[in-house]
Parts: C-alpha cells; structure tokens; sequence
C-alpha cells in the first residue's frame, strides 16, 4: 500500500516519504536485534540451563512457529499430550523393524471402492475397464509374443489404473497395523479416480459430488479423524487433479470439488498430475506396462535396453488435437510423415495400433528421441512409457511438464 502511495507522489513529497521510510526502518531493525538478542538470552538461561533433557522430550514434534518456546514448556508438562507421540514412540524401539512406519487403512464401505469394480462397464465412457481391474488393477498378463517385452512382469494395465493397483499393494505392504494410535499414516481406500471417471461427462454435479461428500461425511465422523483433524490421512486417484478442483458449481464446469472440500483440503492426495498451485496434492508416475517382481528384472531390463540398436531418430505416439490452437501435435504429425528418420503410430478413439502395448514398446525400443507433445494434460502416460524403453530421467520430476521428452537423454522443449 505504501509503496503504491509513494510511486504516485511527486518527486519531493517522495523523497520526504522515503526519509521516513527510512526512519521506520531504522526503528525496525532495532527492535528487530533486540528481539533476537533477548530469545538468545531466553534460549540460554532458560532452556539450556535446565539440563537434562530427557529422550521423551527430545523426541516431541515442538510446532516451529512464534510460540515454539511456550509450546516447548507445555509439551515438557504433559509429554502424553500431544496426538502424535504413540506413533513417534515406536521409531525408538529398536526392536520393532516397522516402527515409524505403521500405516492404518480404514475398512470403508464398499459402496467407496469394491462395489464400483462390480460396475467395471460404467467406469470409463470409452474403455470396458472390466478386463483392466483384474489381476489386483494390473491388468492381464502380456505375452511376449513378438519379444519386445520380458517373458514375466508385463501387463496390459490401464493408465487410470491406479487406484485399485494402490489400494490392493497396499493389502500386502508389511506394517499394516490395526491400533491407529501407532500409525504414521492413515490411508483411505476410496477409488477417488473411478468415482468420478463414470460420471464425468454428462451429469450434473450434485451426481459428481455425490461420493466424495459421502466420503469426508463418514471419515469425519470416524475417531481416527479427530486425532489430527485428518492431517495423517492420505488417498490416491489414479486421475489428474484438474478432475477433482471444480472451480464453480456451475454445471458446465469440469469434474468435481473432492480437493476442495474443507476435509480433503487436510489431507495428501496422490494423483498423477498434481497442481502446482495447491499444497494437498502430490504428482506420481502413471503406471507403465511394466510390474517388475524383483529389483533384478530391473537391471536386466535396463541392460537390454541400453544394448539396443534404434534405427529411428524420432517417434511419436498420438492423435492430432485439431480443437487446440496451442498444440504442436499437428505439425509433428506432419513432419514426422515427410521424414526418413521418424516413426509415427496414428491413434484415434478405439482398438488402434497405437493402444497395443507391443507396437508402443517396438516403437519406443527402436527409436533415439520420442515426442510427448501435450495432449488432454500436461503429463501423459506415454512419457513413462518412453522412460522405460531407455529414457534416461534427469531430475524434473513428476511436477513438471514434459513437452518434448527423449528416450536416450532428457531434454525438454516448450512448457505451455
Ligand atoms: C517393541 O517392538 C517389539 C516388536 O514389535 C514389541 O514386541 C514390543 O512390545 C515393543 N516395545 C514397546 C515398548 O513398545
Ligand atoms: C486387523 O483386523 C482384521 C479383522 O479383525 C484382521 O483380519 C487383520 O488381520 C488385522 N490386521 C492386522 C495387521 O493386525
Ligand atoms: C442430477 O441428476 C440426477 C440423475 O441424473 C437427478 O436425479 C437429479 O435430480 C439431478 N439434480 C439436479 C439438481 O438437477
Ligand atoms: C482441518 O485441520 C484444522 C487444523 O488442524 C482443524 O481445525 C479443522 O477442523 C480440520 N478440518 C476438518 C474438516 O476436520
């Protein structure tokens, strides 16, 4: 505000203004030192010369914040106080191989996950997912028919997968507790990515809200909830964030308000597209057709792919986005036809060649740099596709936007 004032004087109301201005500083950094002075000194006697601080103490998750020395004090108090520190206990005991890492996974009516696998035909407009959630959400096994694949580990997994591959991996994950109170984490099987795939073309919202304020209906009503206000729960959605950050309740508007409902808003959410602009999500791979057993099927796979001869400079995998004045896909299409050195695979809606897990994986095999020019969300499937014909990932992470990814080494072109 004050800056704004100032910008718009003239020139010696503006230096007047910025002699005070640097008065107010002055004055600022004073107070400011002795403030600091005086939490030195308050450290010092205060905490420092009580001693003896025992394990229990040390080990409170004091909140780093103004009144971080009064929250200390009170914490020494009542050291049992504080919601969290059964669960931080069991870090200590040497013993427990789990400790810190129990998770607690709330049994949740099936209306929330295993009844919408029953209605696997509905769940996506375009794709009879019935075959893609077998198999624990992996898919059936491929065979390597034309030896582009290993003989084992090789699904045809769907791309929004994800939810039921999660919760039925998690079904095995080895420090699964049922005492909530010793969990570091709370998960929440809700199939968040299926609920709103059925219904996310042509129903009104209230049809798409529906599930997730069910949802938050009942967690919030659960006594796990009220430990920490559901900051330790977390779920997973095998769908972009965009499909669950409906921004008006306007009808014509996309998708549903799950991430923006006040309890959601304190819980994690993994999704395979996160937002850059919201703190509850976090961006994860989407799943490849690739489930390796043992670390070892990993480094032969890398192996063999390094080895690999790629007749092809570029390829690319896709349909043209004719709607989008943005999208540089017509154009790749194009030059890709004209040239001697790039493979194209031609999709479109249904059975193409470009849905056929072996003609992808042939094509990413044999060619040095694959295009991943954006499609209907910055993150596409194929990028991790392309990552496992050999693409070497140089940082970037899952949170950025790969325009143009590489199979042989990263790099990247463009970001809108
Ligand atoms: C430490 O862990 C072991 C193994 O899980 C368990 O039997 C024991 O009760 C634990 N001790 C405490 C103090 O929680
Ligand atoms: C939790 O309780 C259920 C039902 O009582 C039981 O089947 C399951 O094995 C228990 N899980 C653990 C990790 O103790
Ligand atoms: C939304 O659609 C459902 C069924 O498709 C219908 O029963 C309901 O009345 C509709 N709600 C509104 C507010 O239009
Ligand atoms: C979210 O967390 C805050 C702070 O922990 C808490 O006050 C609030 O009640 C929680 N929201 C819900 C819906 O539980």
């Amino acid at each position: 505000m004050r800056r704004r004032q100032t910008a718009s004087s003239p020139p010696e109301q503006m230096e007047k203004a910025v002699g005070k201005n640097q008065r107010t500083r002055l004055c600022f950094l004073v107070s400011l030192s002795a403030l600091f002075w005086f939490l030195l000194f308050y450290f010092h006697f205060v905490v420092l010369k009580s001693g003896t601080v025992d394990q229990s103490v040390k080990l409170q998750p004091v909140p780093v914040q103004t009144e971080s020395a009064k929250a200390q004090a009170k914490a020494r108090r009542a050291p049992e106080s504080y919601p969290f520190v059964r669960a931080l206990r069991t870090i200590e005991n040497k013993s427990d191989p789990c400790g810190g890492r129990y998770i607690y996974v709330h049994d949740l009516p099936p209306r929330f996950n295993e009844d919408m696998l029953k209605e696997c035909r509905s769940l996506s407009l375009w794709t009879n997912m019935c075959k893609f959630t077998t198999n624990d959400g992996l898919g059936p096994p491929l065979e390597n028919v034309q030896g582009v694949f290993s003989n084992t580990g090789w699904y045809a997994t769907n791309q929004f997968a994800v939810d039921v591959i999660f919760s039925n991996r998690m079904k095995q994950y080895e420090c699964l507790t049922n005492d909530s109170s010793i969990a570091a984490a709370i998960f929440v099987p809700f199939y968040a990515g299926f609920d709103i795939s059925r219904y996310l073309w042509g129903y009104n919202i209230s049809v798409r809200d529906a599930a997730s304020l069910d949802l938050v209906d009942w967690l919030v009503k659960r006594p796990e909830w009220k430990v920490m206000g559901g900051k330790d729960h977390f779920l997973v959605a095998g769908r972009i964030t965009w499909d669950f950050r409906r921004l008006t309740d306007e009808e014509t508007d996309w998708g549903n308000k799950l991430l923006f409902l006040p309890a959601a808003k304190n819980m994690s959410m993994l999704v395979v597209e996160s937002s850059p602009w919201n703190a509850n999500d976090f961006g994860i791979p989407y799943p490849t057709y690739f489930h390796p057993a043992k670390d070892n099927d990993v480094f032969i796979w890398q192996d063999r792919m390094r080895k690999l001869d790629r007749p092809w400079l570029f390829s690319f995998a896709g349909a043209p986005r004719p709607g989008n004045l943005k999208s540089i896909r017509g154009q790749i299409i194009e030059q890709c036809k004209k040239s001697k050195v790039c493979k194209l695979l031609e999709c479109d809606f249904g059975e193409s060649k470009c849905h056929s897990p072996s003609s992808i994986m042939q094509m990413f095999q044999s060619s040095l740099f694959c295009l991943q020019p954006q499609g209907d969300s910055y993150t596409r499937r194929s990028a991790f596709d392309s990552i496992l014909a050999g693409k070497n990932h140089e940082g970037g992470g899952y949170k950025s936007h790969p325009e143009v990814d590489i199979c042989r080494s990263s790099v990247k072109i463009g970001d809108s």
